[in-house]
């Protein structure tokens, strides 16, 4: 169970005016429509800093960062904890599962973390989105027994959780949305590589989908 409440975007369309979004001109129909405002994501990346500001006072957490998805929000996350004054460490990994808008069910790990840092120490992994949670639970178990002595504890952030039809293999402890079951792009979250530079998220349109980012330079 999140230990936060989590914000929770409608099943239904929301309707949201994107008129005064920003994102690079190639992007121009390749979206549905407007999932989540860069300022709601701000709001909460900030309630989600304040919640793991009360459970790890007194310690160093070591954040780990779970590229490339993650990147803007670990990024904005470390800034509200200093903002707190919370200390932590920080790590980095490269997973990936989908290949295209689906779940591949094949986790990699594509290295860069030292796990030395993680042993003993009280871990959090920060994500992206948990859609079936199949990534989590290859890595969580990966992890501990990868670290000798293992860590203390290991708790997931996510900015977002999918709701699925079916039970998530992993639930994220500290979770800023929870939404509705669409492939979505942007503040990191990609299609082929492509939508991460955006800063609001975006449900993705056919287009999107069908668009070869071979033609770009
Ligand atoms: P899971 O293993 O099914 O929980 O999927 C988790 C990973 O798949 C996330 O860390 C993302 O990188 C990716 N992912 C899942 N859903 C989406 C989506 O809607 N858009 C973009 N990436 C997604
Ligand atoms: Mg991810």
């Amino acid at each position: 169970m999140p230990s936060n409440e989590a914000i929770v975007i409608p099943d239904e369309p929301r309707n949201l005016d994107a008129s005064n979004c920003v994102y690079p001109a190639e992007y121009e129909g390749h979206f549905d429509s407007l999932m989540i405002f860069k300022d709601e994501i701000r709001k909460a990346v900030q309630s989600l800093a304040n919640k793991i500001h009360e459970d790890y006072q007194g310690c160093r957490p070591v954040m780990v960062c779970i590229l490339k998805g993650a990147n803007p929000f670990y990024q904005h996350l470390l800034d509200a904890l200093q903002d707190h004054k919370q200390g932590y460490n920080t790590e980095f990994i490269r997973v990936s599962s989908y290949e295209g808008t689906n779940s591949t069910g094949h986790v990699k790990i594509e290295g860069g973390l030292d796990v030395n840092m993680l042993q003993q120490k009280h871990v959090i992994l920060v994500e992206d989105i948990v859609d079936t949670g199949t990534t989590l639970s290859y890595l969580i178990p990966m992890l501990k027994e990868m670290t000798n002595p293992p860590p203390a504890s290991i708790e997931v952030c996510s900015l977002l959780s999918k709701r699925i039809n079916k039970p998530q293999k992993v639930e994220a402890k500290y979770v800023g949305f929870s939404i509705p079951d669409h492939f979505i792009v942007g503040y990191g979250l990609d299609h082929n590589e492509l939508y991460r530079d955006t800063e609001d998220i975006w449900i993705i349109s056919q287009k999107g989908i069908d668009f070869d980012p071979s033609c770009l330079s």
